[in-house]
């Protein structure tokens, strides 16, 4: 595969693996990373691509690191939207900045993504847009209801901007991870995730290569016919 992917969040947990999936594919890969300078220079020093440190939930920056992956790489012709951040706690206990933070990192920074490159893929008739949702989208969860929209608001973004897109060559897809071995699952309590697990048919977490293997099968010209869909992979823990 030839072309240039941006992958948000791509220099650590679920993001890494899908950044270098997509490089094995043969794609340049700008990896977005938010702060973390120890993972994005070991990213770096890895695989020999591109990290970018950009705000994903501002506007402005969104629209000068797309330009300037431009300006390096090329024109863009995968957008991976993986980046997020968990802010848990129970509603009546939530404090409304972490309402905003989770929405506008999850699910806003989709819109700016998006509309940042779209413009480009809808003139060049391809283009590859993957969002990572969750299955906590799906079906809710206790202590998310922040997390719970966003990643839900992702997936009605999906089918909606699939529409405006399908007769452009570009498609539009989502994925829905279970519980994934990253240091987002990490930072949970362990009786609270182990609690999780036992509910699990598999009797396991997954881990990030599977699901960076749907990524690279959604940005390949094999799956030019799907658009608009949500894939889960969850071990068996809600089946949609
Ligand atoms: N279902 C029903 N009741 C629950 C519950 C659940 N899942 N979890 C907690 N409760 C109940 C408790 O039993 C307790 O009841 P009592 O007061 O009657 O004893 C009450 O709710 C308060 O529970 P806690 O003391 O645990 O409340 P807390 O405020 O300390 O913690 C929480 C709340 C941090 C949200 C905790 O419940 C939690 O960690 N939940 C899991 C959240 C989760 O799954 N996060 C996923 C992060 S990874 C990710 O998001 C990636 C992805 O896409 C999958």
């Amino acid at each position: 595969m030839y072309g240039v992917a941006i992958v948000t969040g791509g220099t650590r947990g679920i993001g890494h693996d899908i950044s270098k999936a997509l490089i094995a594919d043969g794609l340049k890969v700008a990896a977005f990373y938010a702060g973390n300078e120890e993972a994005a220079q070991k990213f770096r020093d890895e695989t020999g691509q591109k990290a970018y440190k950009v705000d994903v939930s501002d506007f402005a920056a969104v629209e000068k690191a797309v330009a300037q992956v431009e300006a390096d790489l090329g024109p863009v012709t995968v957008l991976v939207n993986n980046a997020g951040i968990t802010r848990d706690g129970a509603l009546h206990k939530m404090d409304p900045q972490n309402w905003h933070d989770v929405i506008e990192t999850n699910l806003t920074s989709c819109f700016y993504l998006c509309r940042a490159v779209v413009g480009g893929m809808r003139e060049r008739n391809f283009g590859r847009i993957i969002n990572i949702s969750s299955i906590n989208g799906q079906k809710g969860q206790f202590g998310q209801t922040n997390y719970s929209a966003a990643k839900a608001g992702m997936l009605g973004f999906t089918k909606a901007l699939a529409l405006e897109s399908a007769a452009k060559g570009i498609t539009v897809n989502a994925i829905c991870p279970g519980y994934i071995e990253t240091d987002m699952t990490g930072q949970m309590r362990p009786e609270v995730l182990e609690s999780i697990i036992r509910g699990i048919p598999m009797a396991r977490m997954g881990q990030p290569d599977e699901i960076a293997a749907i990524v690279s099968f959604l940005a390949s010209e094999k799956a030019a016919f799907i658009t608009g869909a949500t894939i889960s992979a969850n071990g068996g823990q809600y089946m949609v």
